[in-house]
């Protein structure tokens, strides 16, 4: 994980670098650092634990003048976060600075072998041994001596080096850590992602594996490991960066959850022509994806509740088999697939390490593959065979919302166009997208009505916090069918921002476990909408009342049912078909995740101990 930026022109580099770094935030925020290059050729660091304020309060007192910078917002993998395991590291003679996001896995060796030639360690992060390596080769001139030092190089890293000998330049080089240059006039930018240099240039260029970049304000030369020219074109990119700032919302993650049925309308209009479903970008031909036999959905976190209520979608509209695996468990599992199976990685980053690695394996077991992501030209949409884009626009939040109703879109699409296809039945193609048109209207509407009763929620939110004062009480999420992976989903949301214990459960398996916990404590949620398994919800939330439980239903507009079990508080959405009220029943789960976070007054955005994308395994 971790964020790093650069940047090389005639402006003062540390505010620019600030900004950037702010931008990187989500990837990581338990220390960060700067180094500055000067014109009198001297490298200066400021380094802080805690987040990007604290070091931009320091840097507000101790500026550092420069026009070259690197700077690093960390997500601690070795060693604690603290001022001197925070990146950029120096070399012994302070000439040389470095910043990395991966993991460096020969460290240990490298170290060793560093400390026996007499250098001494000044931090415990395995990064550490990159700028000793670097020092140790440098004759010079700065990307010789990187080159060299990456030979002796195991494992996955994006980095970016200065030297004080060679003013106005960063070197940088990658492998299986994201890493974009930024292309501007008389200035050039580096980021782990591209939301961050969008305020400067719309014109980057994604670095591919096994390449380094030497950079300068004037000019930037790609070259392979190896020391082979590439040449590469820039793209453009579209995103608008407002859609990156709060907009008078109080945090991103609200804001998020508010821009879901835009999303959603637009992601329609863009692949829905009359009834026709259309994905333009995508490269395997339609005859091909015709031919095969299952679909296997590998994808983490959020992304994996999206790739379980998946299944349910494909086997309404298709007739496809599909099975789904976290890709931390897939990639050493010695699946059985073929060149019949099409892979899906789905993934909002695209950049998540065990997504990665699993799409790796299934290629080499020759299997199709297609990723499903948010970011434009991430390792995953350039690694799979097809790719699919979610559009969701950047999502900063820590916690997922926008992206995942995003995927779930994508997906309902995706199995109707395999349908369409003749991988399904062609009938339901119709009245499926007539319904699904109107899906954006019934999400506002929900939202509309928590504005209307926010305060309600709030008081909710309190009285559970109070409760929590003399009871150990958490949440459990119940939910069947094509809603249990939204039980899983909204259980996750209170955790990730709430650090409330929370469970998800197929309430048929309440039986089985659960109901040993239910007193008057808990309060269960349940996804109770219209279904066909409607029923057996209210007996789950009978016995749930019958011993005292307290029980937040969701339920469909005009229940009356549910209403005479006295539950705590009852959320409405309106009538939907089951197959699709996933998009419908989560924003709730959404907004219960983010009022109990709110009452607890938790760094919604940034959760502890969480990153955005988790590029390390
Ligand atoms: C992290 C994030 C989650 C995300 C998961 C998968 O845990 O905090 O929000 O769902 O990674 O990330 P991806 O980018 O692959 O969807």
């Amino acid at each position: 994980m971790c964020g790093i930026f650069g940047y090389t022109g005639k402006k003062e580099a540390q505010g620019l670098v600030l900004e950037g770094l702010k931008h990187l935030e989500y990837r990581g925020y338990d220390s960060s650092g700067i180094a500055v290059l000067n014109g009198a050729r001297h490298i200066s660091v400021k380094k802080t634990d805690g987040k990007i304020r604290k070091l931009e309060e320091i840097l507000k007192v101790h500026p550092l003048k420069g026009t070259t910078a690197i700077g690093h917002t960390r997500w601690a993998t070795h060693g604690t976060p603290s001022p001197h395991n925070a990146h950029p590291h120096l070399d012994g003679e302070s000439e040389i600075a470095v910043v990395h996001n991966g993991i460096i896995e020969n460290y240990f060796d490298l170290k060793k072998t560093l400390e026996e030639e007499g250098i001494r360690f000044q931090s415990e992060t395995d990064t550490e041994v990159i700028v000793h390596l670097v020092a140790k080769h440098y004759k010079g001139i700065l990307e010789n001596a990187v080159r060299r030092a990456l030979k002796e190089l195991r494992g996955t890293f994006a980095i970016a080096v200065m030297t004080s000998h060679e003013s106005g330049k960063i070197v940088a080089a990658k492998l299986d850590s994201p890493l974009v240059l930024g292309l501007g006039k008389g200035e050039n930018f580096l980021a782990s992602d591209v939301s961050a240099v969008l305020t400067h240039t719309n014109r980057v260029i994604y670095l591919e594996n096994g390449e380094m970049v030497t950079l300068t304000g004037e000019e930037f030369k790609i070259t392979n490991f190896a020391g082979k020219a590439v040449s590469r074109k820039p793209v453009v990119i579209d995103w608008d960066v407002t859609r990156a700032q709060k907009g008078g919302f109080e945090h991103f993650m609200l804001k998020e959850i508010f821009e879901q049925p835009d999303i959603l309308a637009a992601i329609l209009k863009e692949r829905v022509t009359g009834t026709r479903i259309h994905f333009d970008e995508l490269k395997i031909p339609a005859a091909q994806l015709k031919r095969i036999k299952r679909i296997l959905i590998i994808a983490c976190g959020t992304a994996y509740h999206a790739g379980l209520t998946a299944k349910y979608i494909f086997e309404e509209f298709t007739d496809i088999p599909v099975s789904v695996d976290t890709s931390s468990e897939f990639r050493y599992r010695n699946a059985v697939i073929d060149k019949n199976t099409l892979l899906i990685a789905i993934s909002q980053s695209g950049e998540t390490a065990d997504t990665l690695a699993g799409l790796r394996e299934a290629k080499k077991k020759k299997a199709l593959t297609l990723t499903l992501c948010n970011v434009l030209g991430s390792s995953l949409s350039r690694e799979a065979k097809g790719v699919i884009y979610t559009h969701a626009g950047p999502e900063i939040a820590v916690a997922s919302t926008k992206a995942y109703t995003a995927q779930l879109a994508v997906l309902y699409l995706l199995a109707l166009y395999f349908a369409q296809i003749g991988a399904g039945s062609s009938k339901k193609i119709t009245p499926a997208l007539k319904e699904f048109m109107h899906i954006p209207v019934l999400m506002r509407k929900i939202l509309d009505s928590y504005k209307r009763n926010e305060s309600q929620w709030r008081d909710n939110a309190h009285d559970f916090s109070q409760r929590r004062k003399n009871a150990p009480n958490f949440f459990l999420y119940l939910g069947r069918h094509i809603n249990y992976p939204n039980a899983l989903e909204g259980a996750l949301k209170l955790k990730e921002i709430s650090y409330i214990p929370a469970e998800g459960y197929a309430a048929g398996e309440m039986k089985h476990g659960p109901i040993a916990l239910i007193d008057e404590n808990p309060w269960v949620i349940c996804l109770a909408p219209k279904s066909k398994t409607y029923d057996k919800m209210i007996s789950n939330i009978q016995e749930i009342r019958a011993r005292s439980g307290c029980v937040i239903p969701i339920v469909t507009e005009g229940d009356e049912e549910i209403k005479k079990l006295n539950p705590i508080y009852i959320i409405q959405i309106p009538e939907v078909s089951e197959i699709f009220s996933p998009l419908l029943t989560v924003i709730p789960l959404q907004l219960i995740a983010y009022t109990m976070a709110r009452e607890f007054g938790r760094d919604i955005d940034q959760p502890r101990n969480l990153a955005k994308s988790v590029t390390v395994e």
